[in-house]
């Protein structure tokens, strides 16, 4: 086992370090699949992505990018619910993408086998190759992460981002539905990731002695704004999976509508906040936390965001729609070493299965 995890104590910190090369695989293995799975796709109206825990988040990322990209509308449901409460309303005119690393979650297959009945098409998004969902599916796409030994998805979640904005972006040049200007930007700046991806790990110390500023606290919040709502759920579900600490991740909209309540002095929060369609909100929003003394930490690339925030983490500068990509990496980094302060083994979290396979 030792060597296996070269070098590392976990396996989950090895996964995150190896983020960069799988990313890298996750594109290349994937140039020339998307596009004809793309081409496949292209005409359905009534989309709808199912998927479970980390991969649903994926789905929800995936939302965000089809209709802004590929200006569909799309439903994403949990695969759990979608296989009760969706049986009238999959048709043969409808997609399902099933998002799932594994290729064995129960509620999956059970979304995709129900989603097949109905005569709808079915793609897949899957890691382990040959796994049930990828034998029930009409189409498949793999991330090419590699093994995942690891209980909390890392390499897994930032592959299926990869190739689900690859695919929008597919997508948007056959239907034409969005700038040729701005699409090549958003390819070239995907190839960067995981030069991106390698400068973010670069923060490690820096988010271990905030892990060891933070490893009393008890409630953490994570919020963010659009597509980058999935990054504030995806990272209050990596602290809750491994570190065993309260975390809710929430649209920073809602705040003011509840949560807020819970905001007191020393709170953590953690904004995901980079340059881009709702920004200044998410200021705001903010300024609502630091009023009732939260402690802000933020992620940006904007110097106004550090003037906001008690610690502030300087991220890349990325198109918004691929952020997600980049800015989960310091939140599963942290997540990591509040889990070893705190004495508890990330890669066998209690309670809680690599793969679901019962409903
Ligand atoms: C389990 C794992 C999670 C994972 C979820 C969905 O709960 O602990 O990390 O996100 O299943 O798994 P899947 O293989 O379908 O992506």
């Amino acid at each position: 086992e030792m060597a296996e995890k070269q070098g590392y104590p976990h396996f989950m910190l090895k996964e995150i370090h190896e983020q960069p090369k799988a990313v890298k695989e996750a594109i290349y293995g994937n140039l020339k699949t998307i596009e004809q799975v793309a081409r496949e796709i292209a005409k359905y109206e009534k989309i709808f992505v199912v998927a479970m825990g980390t991969s649903y988040y994926a789905g929800i990322v995936a939302k965000y990018l089809l209709q802004r990209l590929a200006n569909k509308t799309v439903l994403v449901e949990e695969a759990s619910e979608f296989r009760y409460e969706f049986e009238d309303i999959v048709d043969k005119d409808s997609l399902v993408i099933a998002i799932t690393q594994s290729g064995e979650t129960a509620d999956t297959l059970a979304a995709i086998k129900l989603a097949k009945r109905k005569g709808a098409k079915v793609l897949s998004v899957v890691n382990v190759v040959g796994s049930m969902a990828t034998r029930l599916s009409n189409l498949v796409i793999y991330t090419h992460a590699g093994p995942e030994i690891g209980v909390a998805a890392t390499k897994t979640y930032t592959t299926q981002l990869t190739v689900l904005t690859m695919l929008a972006i597919a997508l948007a040049k056959i239907l034409h539905t969005a700038d040729e200007d701005y699409l090549k930007k958003l390819e070239r700046e995907l190839l960067e990731l995981p030069k991106y991806i390698e400068a973010v790990l670069g923060y490690e110390n820096k988010i271990k002695s905030l892990a060891e500023e933070l490893v009393d606290k008890r409630d953490f919040f994570y919020i963010g704004r659009g597509i980058n709502v999935a990054t504030a759920l995806e990272g209050a579900l990596k602290l809750k999976e491994i570190s065993y600490i309260h975390a809710e991740g929430l649209s920073a909209g809602e705040l003011k509508h509840g949560p807020l309540a819970l905001i007191e002095e020393g709170v953590p929060v953690v904004a995901i906040a980079p340059s881009g369609k709702t920004f200044d909100k998410m200021i705001s929003n903010i300024q609502e936390v630091n009023a009732r003394k939260g402690l802000v930490i933020s992620l940006g690339d904007n110097k106004e965001l550090e003037k906001v925030s008690k610690i502030f983490l300087k991220m890349p500068k990325i198109d918004e729609l691929l952020s997600p990509i980049v800015y989960i990496v310091p939140l599963q980094l942290l997540a990591y070493h509040l889990a070893v302060l705190r004495g508890n083994d990330p890669d066998k979290p209690r309670n809680l299965a690599k793969s679901v396979t019962v409903e």
